[in-house]
């Protein structure tokens, strides 16, 4: 049926464009006469008329049996929405009343790689200020070793108009990710209804997304990107998530789960399990959702729909918690056990220096010894206890 009219659509297209009598004239040689020109246009158009009245009769007959079938899904308005060519549906997302799971599939599809995967982060008004946390995310695609290509794969899920006008500055794919009943022009502390609100929206956000058939790495927009991570991921799981201190066993549950980074593809186990996750929010009132799935990753729930969570090791998934040892290995690096926005970006600047530098180095120098970071300065060790007692702070915010 979509098919139907997508292909009406263009043959409307083709036949308004020149291209047509361009290509036939060449096709001939040289220009005909004006009189068998005109005659041949008028044939042309006949033709042309014929089709339309073809493609009208048919895609009203589809209508008509469409409407019979599914009479309460039927609605012209997101039926055209959907139709019509992606560029109507998300060239001003701010004036156009589209439905929002289309929008989203259009976000979606743009940034997709070939096999539907997707790189994920969720943005809020304070880290997009320029000079912050969401420019020095996106420097580090930059300077990172072959990194780039994966920024056109980024969608941006902002949560707040702010932070949605600045991403549509500065990237190609932005999604604003609305939260009902929470004004977020008002700040979110940690810990208030409105933060846990969208922090648990962001949950059920990402079970959408899978259930849409898409793989995604989902990344906290602290965390800076320096090599690619997919050669360093488990082929034998389908949920694999990072953590504050690796134990040294990817399937030891008692490693701690850090919901700021996970791998995750779409499979009916994990949208079950997001599901699960989701739900679980009801049985832990007033806990986030990291400290939750520390909860729930030992319920049995999760074994009988036979999924299996494998963490990732810090070696190459670092943080300020365990900073990632050598810079021979590093993919991601999150800024995590941080308290403080400032003391989170003067540490962020510097871990990103480090690496400039690490990258000027002679092959030689690079590979003679364990190269390490000077940071956390601000964040990390010494803070780290406070860190952990508050819950990590500054997760987000
Ligand atoms: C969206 O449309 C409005 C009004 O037409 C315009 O002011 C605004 O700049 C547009 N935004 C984008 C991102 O194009
Ligand atoms: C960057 O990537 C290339 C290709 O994978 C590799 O040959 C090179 O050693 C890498 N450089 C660093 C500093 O990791
Ligand atoms: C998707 O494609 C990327 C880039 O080629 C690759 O690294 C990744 O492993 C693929 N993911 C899946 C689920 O096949």
């Amino acid at each position: 049926m979509k098919m139907e009219f997508m292909k009406f659509y263009e043959v409307l297209n083709d036949f308004h464009s020149s291209d047509i009598i361009d290509s036939d004239v060449r096709r001939n040689g040289k220009m005909k006469s004006p009189e068998s020109g005109n005659r041949r246009y008028h044939v042309f158009h006949n033709q042309v008329l014929r089709t339309l009245l073809l493609f009208a009769m048919v895609s009203l007959a589809c209508l008509v049996l469409y409407h019979a079938v599914y009479p309460l899904q039927f609605s012209p308005v997101r039926f055209y929405s959907f139709s019509l060519p992606r560029v109507y549906a998300h060239a001003n997302t701010s004036t156009n009343s589209g439905n929002e799971e289309d929008k989203l599939e259009g976000v979606l599809k743009r940034a997709a790689m070939s096999n539907k995967t997707v790189l994920i982060t969720t943005l809020n008004e304070a880290w997009a200020e320029p000079n912050s946390v969401f420019d020095l995310f996106l420097e580090s695609f930059r300077i990172g070793n072959q990194t780039l290509w994966l920024l056109k794969h980024l969608v941006v899920a902002a949560l707040d108009q702010k932070a949605y006008a600045r991403c549509l500055e500065l990237h190609p794919n932005c999604y604003f990710l609305k939260t009902d009943g929470v004004d977020f022009s008002v700040e979110a502390h940690f810990m208030s209804p409105g933060y846990l609100k969208m922090m648990w929206r962001r949950i059920d956000f990402l079970r959408i997304v899978l259930d849409m058939g898409y793989n995604f790495i989902f990344t906290d927009t602290d965390i800076m990107w320096f090599r690619n991570p997919f050669p360093h991921f488990y082929l034998d799981t389908d949920f694999q998530i990072a953590c504050d201190n690796f134990l040294g066993n990817p399937w030891d549950l008692n490693n701690a789960p850090n919901g700021g980074f996970n791998y995750v593809k779409s499979s009916s186990q994990t949208i079950q399990f997001y599901k699960f996750w989701y739900k679980s929010r009801q049985n832990y009132p007033r806990k986030h959702d990291q400290d939750v799935l520390n909860k729930i990753k030992y319920d049995p729930f999760i074994s009988e729909i036979g999924l299996k969570i494998k963490f990732l090791d810090t070696a190459y998934f670092g943080g300020f918690c365990q900073p990632s040892k050598d810079l021979n290995f590093v993919c991601t690096m999150h800024s995590n056990c941080c308290v403080g926005l400032d003391n989170k970006v003067h540490d962020l600047k510097i871990l990103l220096q480090d690496w400039t530098k690490y990258l000027d180095l002679p092959p030689k120098l690079k590979e003679s010894k364990t190269l390490s970071w000077t940071v956390p300065q601000r964040c990390g060790s010494g803070h780290r206890r406070i860190a952990r007692k508050k819950n990590d702070k500054t997760r987000n915010l």
